[in-house]
């Protein structure tokens, strides 16, 4: 499953494995690669197996819970941490030792937004822009209407959806190859996370690079080619969007006027909950199935129905309460 490996595997010869070819080969042709990065600070073992590649032009979601390393492994590509093993390259550069090469080339909204607080939100984009070699530009003004941000007040005053804008408007406005986005939309309204997804959208028609972490599934799903999972310093999980599909079910809550049991041998129907009057059920359901599932619904009479996006904790609970599925687990 990891494309990474299999061609470190293929490029053996004589039957010995040239694992650093394959390696080389793969820093060499991605925009990112990390292989078999570890990081502790002090007994935390932070990143135990980090494997990745970025390719040029891909909209990467990078998605896991709270602690499980996302901000790390972005600190080691942007060369502000030093790894305590494995490989990583960011534009085939080693971002530890020539980190001044490749910040030219990367537009980066941390996690935690820090601002000086006696300045406006104006003058720290621009200061931020100036720290990248550019300049404030006509896009500058345009992000900030369509976030409706206010550049006049000082940074103190600021809510933390203001300071998000602050780095994201200054982020947004540069012209760089690769974009990294760390949690960019927490503390956004979700009409500036809209305004965000039409960003991204437009960056990638642009042909750039965008690594996007986040710990909701259902945000990165929308923006990204591909999803990289990690939980606990691993990765777990990566593909396309369609060899992630399983990943993208909606839970349904629905109650009818009449029983509605056959509804669980529908094709596209998971995990069946139903009460004992059979008028209320719990389930999930693949999105190609929708239409047909409702369908069937419509002619029972619909009290009342909710749908739900899963949520990364969901995705864990089957994951790990399903042995079919763990065979996915890379260790
Ligand atoms: N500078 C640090 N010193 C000590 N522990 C850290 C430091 N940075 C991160 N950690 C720990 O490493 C783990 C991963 O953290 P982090 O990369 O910030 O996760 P995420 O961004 O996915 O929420 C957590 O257990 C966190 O407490
Ligand atoms: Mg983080």
């Amino acid at each position: 499953m990891l494309t990474d490996q299999s061609i470190i595997i293929d490029s053996r010869v004589n039957g010995v494995y040239t694992m650093h070819r394959g390696v080389e080969e793969i820093m060499a042709t991605n925009i990112i690669a990390l292989n078999h990065v570890k990081k502790s600070f002090g007994r935390t073992q932070a990143l135990k197996d980090v494997t990745f590649t970025l390719p040029a032009g891909q909209v990467l979601g990078f998605l896991g819970p709270n602690g499980a390393g996302k901000s790390t492994t972005i600190r080691i590509l942007l060369g502000m941490l030093k790894r305590d093993g494995g490989d990583a390259t960011v534009f085939g550069e080693d971002p530890w030792h020539n980190d001044l090469a490749i910040h030219p080339r990367i537009a980066y909204i941390p996690g935690d937004v820090y601002l000086w607080p006696n300045l406006t939100g104006g003058e720290i984009i621009d200061l931020l822009l100036r720290l990248n070699g550019q300049d404030h530009n006509p896009k500058t003004d345009a992000l900030m209407k369509a976030f409706e941000f206010d550049p006049k007040k000082k940074a103190r005053a600021y809510s933390k959806g203001n300071r998000q804008k602050v780095a994201l408007i200054a982020a947004l406005s540069q012209d760089a190859e690769l974009y990294i986005f760390d949690e960019p939309t927490s503390g956004l309204d979700p009409l500036n996370e809209l305004t965000f997804q039409q960003e991204v959208r437009k960056l990638k028609k642009a042909g750039k690079t965008v690594l996007l972490s986040s710990h909701i599934l259902s945000e990165v799903e929308k923006m990204c080619d591909a999803i990289v999972i990690i939980r606990d310093g691993a990765i777990i999980e990566q593909g396309n969007l369609d060899q992630l599909r399983h990943l993208s079910r909606l839970r349904i809550q629905v109650q009818t006027e009449q029983p509605l049991s056959a509804l669980k041998q529908q094709t596209g129907v998971f995990d069946w909950h139903e009460n004992d009057s059979h008028l209320q059920a719990n389930f999930a359901v693949d999105h190609d199935a929708l239409t047909a599932v409702m369908n069937a619904l419509t002619p029972l009479g619909i009290v009342d129905l909710q749908s739900t996006p899963p949520t990364l904790e969901d995705l864990f609970l089957h994951y790990y309460s399903d042995q079919g599925v763990s065979s996915h687990v890379t260790q």
